[in-house]
């Protein structure tokens, strides 16, 4: 028999930073983080995965091009999906849920892959979904996102999305959880303003490696500071209050970016467009007398901007002015909105 999952999964982009790790195999964080995941319109990973008595071994294609599934975080994966079929036995049993079948993963993103725009986040969340749904694997199942790319635990879920930190060693507490679903704060919008498409210059991975052996920086954030915030951020969540949302947000962005310049050898991701962008919307906070938009940046130049609905029409005549839809090739852009509202 031939049986095909297919789903989408959307990008995630925390203002609560994920950036160390206590545990490098099992991918354990040293600090809590919270991200808010996109709509499922705008950046997303989609993914069929399929098992057929013809497939003789395990293969994947990601964005039309074939690529090995030895990695160790690809085989991670499909070690655990197939490990908890076993254990649970999962419904219909049998033939269908045989793990010493072989798949066949397709994948492909909407969006630039490796540009600090958070695509292992969605192709891990989206390659775990499709696999639990083709064997039937329930319950928990970011624990399992997590050991492909840490942030991608956060992608299983929408809305405001926590990543705890967790304090057994084999990592079963350190797991994701929604805070409140998208619904909770309808007014919420993003821009994704592309400073660059092209791939960064050190990963997430080896880049949060180095901090963490080198950065003193990084053990202020761990002591104290990221669970206060989180603390904080839940609650001007739940309180949808905007201006402290935002400040938080920021403050995070600029912290993760100082660890990085206080890493050795120090690592830049933003560039001098990211900082032309931190910049612009001070002086628009300034402007408009309060906190109407906040930016956030993650191991790349592009910028992820936060808002409320109310807002965009004005933040999107300034950004327009700055950086011009029409120059798309390697220049700035502007995307992540619902089509009607951009
Ligand atoms: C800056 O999840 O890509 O986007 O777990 O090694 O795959 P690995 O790292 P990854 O790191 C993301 C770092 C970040 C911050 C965040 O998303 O919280």
């Amino acid at each position: 028999t031939f049986r095909c999952v297919t789903c989408t999964a959307p990008v995630n982009i925390a203002v609560i930073k994920y950036w160390g790790k206590r545990n490098e195999k099992l991918i354990l964080p040293t600090n809590p983080s919270l991200s808010v995941t996109l709509g499922q319109d705008e950046l997303r990973a989609k993914t069929s995965v399929a098992f057929s008595s013809k497939y003789t071994e395990d293969r994947m294609w990601l964005n039309g091009k074939e690529e090995s599934v030895s990695s160790q975080r690809i085989q991670n994966v499909l070690k655990e999906v197939r490990r908890r079929v076993r254990k649970r036995g999962a419904p219909g049993g049998g033939n269908e849920v045989d793990t010493s079948r072989h798949i066949h993963i397709v994948s492909e993103n909407n969006f630039p892959t490796a540009a600090g725009l958070a695509s292992s986040a969605a192709g891990y969340a989206c390659l775990v979904y499709s696999l639990c749904k083709l064997y039937g694997v329930q319950g928990e199942i970011s624990d399992i996102a997590r050991q492909g790319s840490g942030s991608a635990c956060r992608s299983i879920y929408g809305g405001y999305v926590l990543w705890k930190t967790g304090d057994l060693m084999d990592g079963t507490d350190s797991f994701a959880e929604q805070v409140a679903p998208e619904s909770h704060w309808p007014e919420m919008r993003s821009l994704i303003c592309v400073v660059s498409d092209q791939k960064k210059h050190v990963g997430s991975t080896e880049g949060m490696q180095t901090t963490v052996l080198t950065s003193e920086l990084m053990q202020h954030r761990v002591d104290g500071v990221v669970s206060q915030r989180t603390d904080d951020m839940i609650e001007a969540i739940m309180a949808r209050d905007f201006p402290t949302f935002a400040k938080i947000t920021m403050q995070e962005s600029n912290q993760l970016h100082a660890v990085c310049l206080d890493t050795y050898p120090p690592i830049f991701y933003m560039t001098d467009t990211s900082r032309l962008i931190v910049r612009l919307v001070h002086a628009i906070n300034d402007v408009l007398g309060d906190i109407k938009v906040a930016y956030t940046f993650d191991a790349g130049p592009n910028a992820c901007l936060y808002l409320l609905k109310e807002d965009v029409p004005r933040v999107m005549g300034l950004l327009r002015h700055f950086f011009p839809p029409a120059q798309r090739n390697g220049e700035p852009f502007v995307t992540g909105l619902p089509v009607d509202e951009l």
